[in-house]
């Protein structure tokens, strides 16, 4: 198996419009978006549910979920940001035990004089919810929109300078110029589309008002994307509105938007916004993005989790741990061949091809979530587009394949300044 070597991605943009002057050590802030995280007390990996997941799935990491989730933790002591936003999507599928077992991991952050702030995704409030206690679903306790903010609420839903009256979304002051913009992006909670109601949207520009008045700059972050990431996908994961509300937050100053759901590490930009959709941390490489703001610029980079190193620190014997970038990148690429394999054998007579392009799409996949194309072979590309042709898993490679040309999906990795 190929070793894949997770790169540092860093992005600077300098901004010429923000009205505030440094102040102190420059802001520094980490987002981490789609966690799902299960914890380990109601999760078993062991049985059928997990295994069918694993094979047919979007490759989320289950079985050492808690693990990473650790390991961040403890990255994130030594990091030490003024806060950490998350971007939803923060549980499996809305239990109510995961939302309280992660609210309890965030206490040690707190404890370390770390702010964190949570956002509801889809998978958060969603109406249902099942735990695996044997590795079978079970029927659990799910939340509504006020058991969020009570389980959150030393997590942004106390303490911040308004809350919108129509959904979870709030806005919290840094104390250093900067107001980051909490938005709930969801529809509806529970289905996958997301919108921002008129309601919502004349708060939000109510508070733009305010933060402008108050001679902050303003950080957007929501579930999901402002800007089309990924044509294939914009239906359920760009806002519906997205266009709208990148203009209103441009408007007043805003050139930075945090989100998630998407999955992939990508980033979108116009003249005026940059749109960030961070890599899914349950999914390998488990990326999380580190900003810091420094009077008139920002600057964006995207670090990898060192799990083999938590392990080792705990004195972990687990030995799929201790070698985790061999056993992560394995689990994720394995995911992508399997899917991939099913497609184009049944389309692609010569086994010495099929084999040949289910192992470039794999590892496409691979490099499409983490956001690092540089070191693939795309010469037979176009050949292998031409052999798979009409099926749908071509057309998504077709998607992903844009990304490594020079067109408008083609922005990543890159460097801006
Ligand atoms: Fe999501």
């Amino acid at each position: 198996m190929k070793k894949f070597v997770s790169v540092l991605l860093i992005l600077s943009i300098f901004l010429s419009f923000c009205a505030c002057s440094p102040k102190e050590k420059p802001l520094k802030i980490v987002t981490v978006t789609d966690t799902h995280f299960t914890g380990n007390e109601y999760f078993s990996y062991e049985g059928t549910f997990f295994e069918a997941n694993d094979s047919n799935g979007t490759g989320k990491q289950i079985q050492y979920n808690e693990d990473l989730l650790d390991a961040f933790i403890q990255e994130m002591l030594v990091e030490k940001p003024d806060f950490i936003v998350a971007t939803g999507d923060l549980v499996f599928n809305g239990a109510k035990v995961s939302h309280l077992a992660l609210a309890e991991k965030f206490k040690t952050l707190s404890e370390a004089g770390i702010k964190v702030l949570v956002l509801p995704g889809n998978h958060d409030i969603t109406g249902y919810a099942f735990t695996f206690p044997n590795g079978e679903p079970e029927i659990a306790e799910f939340i509504t929109p006020e058991d969020f903010k009570e389980i959150y609420a030393d997590f942004g839903y106390t303490g911040a300078v308004s809350y919108d009256p129509n959904s979870l979304s709030y806005v919290y002051d840094t104390g250093k110029g900067t107001r980051i913009f909490m938005l709930d992006t969801n529809v509806t909670y529970g289905v996958a589309l997301g919108n921002l109601s008129k309601k919502s949207t004349e708060w939000l520009e109510e508070q733009l008002i305010a933060c402008k008045e108050a001679e902050n700059h303003p950080i957007v972050a929501g579930h999901h994307s402002l800007l089309s990431h990924n044509p294939r996908f914009d239906f359920t994961y760009k806002l519906g509105n997205g266009t709208e509300v990148a203009e209103l937050i441009t408007k007043y100053g805003a050139s930075l938007y945090l989100c998630g759901h998407l999955h992939t590490q990508h980033y979108v930009q116009t003249e005026t916004l940059t749109d960030i959709v961070g890599g899914a941390f349950c999914v390998y490489p488990h990326r999380y993005g580190v900003i810091e703001f420094s009077g008139e610029s920002w600057e964006y980079e995207s670090k990898t989790t060192d799990v083999a190193g938590y392990a080792e620190s705990i004195g972990s014997t687990d030995e799929n741990l201790l070698n985790y970038p061999e056993f992560g990148y394995a689990f994720f690429y394995d995911n992508a061949y399997d899917q991939a394999k099913e497609t184009i054998y049944s389309v692609v007579n010569d086994p010495e091809l099929a084999e040949k392009y289910s192992v470039f799409s794999a590892q496409l996949n691979v490099a499409y979530f983490g956001g690092v194309f540089s070191d693939l072979d795309l010469s037979f590309a176009e050949d292998f587009i031409a052999a798979t042709e009409g099926t749908g898993w071509s057309s998504y490679m077709q998607t992903v394949l844009l990304d490594t040309k020079d067109n408008i999906y083609c922005q990543w990795p890159a460097k801006t300044e």
